[in-house]
């Protein structure tokens, strides 16, 4: 399904031309004909289309949703964890339940894209969401219990018994209720920073896609605890890529073409793109591959892959007449430095 830049524009237009709504969230979510909550691109994935005019911000927000931002217009700043100020193309994460307000502070409109698991969350009948100053409030409720109370019964003091040869476990309630933890703090990709590592001349030896990683996904390799974000795409004067088949993974992927034209081809079906443009561009276990254009392209893909590893779920298929793979289960694809492109 492709959404294109001209509809993104109007809309964006329209969101600029409509009274302030009272939480200041101008706001409109790009929903799929076939999507199951009436809210999502994919089973697993809203995007949302937010605009903010100069001067404006948003009432301070959290939800259990995790959430992965880019600038596709203007510039602003992001308040969570401390103050970021965001420009065109930036990439940046809202991790889950914590407090946050955006604002322009710039002299054009603030445009970005926001790619949630709300809908996810929404299926499983628990998604939270809670708005209003209260939300930037950190500090806990105490429980009335003692240190020493918390200490004894701590996952770290927690009975954990092998119980069979083969590994089989038994372990104590505090192991579900005091799960060790791992950093997730909103992290911030500055497409300055990101641009010097992009390819920018054809057969200059750089990689053509990278993963925007953030460490506290660990092994998931994830931007967020549920999507990986990529920068992907080669530089104008690069070989067009002539083979018939591409490659498949149940992980439903969306491209944002940041630059360039090009057409993909999703299980057989072609679909043309260009600049701008939104393309649900793999619906889960779809054959797919992308040809560009003279002019090369630049592309933010999104996927919900990161869940799926954590799921077992994740089945990828690089070549169409290659291993049926469970990667994170089992040895994964070795070989392959870009979508359909061996190392050499
Ligand atoms: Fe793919």
């Amino acid at each position: 399904m492709l959404v294109t830049r001209e509809a993104i524009d109007a809309e964006i237009e329209r969101l600029g031309r409509i009274p302030r709504p009272a939480n200041g969230r101008r706001c409109s979510v790009i929903v799929h004909p076939a999507s199951r909550t009436a809210n999502s691109f994919t089973p697993g994935t809203q995007v949302a289309l937010s605009v903010l005019l100069p001067g404006e911000r948003t009432a301070p927000f959290k939800t259990n949703a995790n959430l992965l931002e880019i600038c596709i217009g203007g510039s602003g700043r992001v308040t969570v964890d401390g103050s970021f100020d965001t420009a065109l193309h930036d990439v940046w994460t809202v991790p889950s339940m914590r407090g946050h307000v955006h604002e322009n502070n710039g002299s054009t409109p603030w445009v970005r894209l926001t790619y949630s698991n709300g809908p996810l969350l929404e299926l499983l009948g628990v998604l939270f969401e809670e708005e209003g100053v209260a939300v930037l409030e950190r500090e806990r409720p105490h429980d009335g219990l003692s240190q020493e109370h918390r200490r004894k019964y701590a996952w770290e003091n927690a009975p954990d018994i092998q119980l069979t040869q083969a590994g089989a476990r038994l372990r104590g309630y505090e192991y579900l209720t005091d799960i060790s933890v791992v950093p997730n703090p909103a992290l911030h990709w500055p497409w300055k920073e990101v641009w010097p590592h992009l390819s920018h001349e054809a057969g200059d030896g750089k990689r053509r896609i990278w993963l925007l990683y953030h460490p506290g996904t660990e092994r998931r390799n994830g931007t967020t605890g549920t999507y990986f974000a990529t920068i992907g795409g080669c530089p104008a004067g690069t070989p067009l890529y002539t083979g018939a088949h591409g490659h498949r993974h149940t992980s439903a992927s969306i491209n944002y073409h940041i630059s360039g034209h090009g057409h993909s081809v999703v299980d057989g079906v072609r679909v043309d793109w260009k600049a701008g443009d939104l393309l649900l561009s793999a619906p889960g276990w779809s054959e797919h591959a992308h040809y560009h254009g003279e002019e090369g392209w630049r592309v933010l893909t999104v996927q919900d892959h990161p869940l799926h590893i954590a799921m077992g779920s994740l089945l990828w298929q690089e070549k169409y007449d290659g291993p049926i793979l469970a990667l994170g289960s089992e040895e994964g694809q070795k070989g392959y430095t870009a979508p359909r492109t061996q190392g050499d």
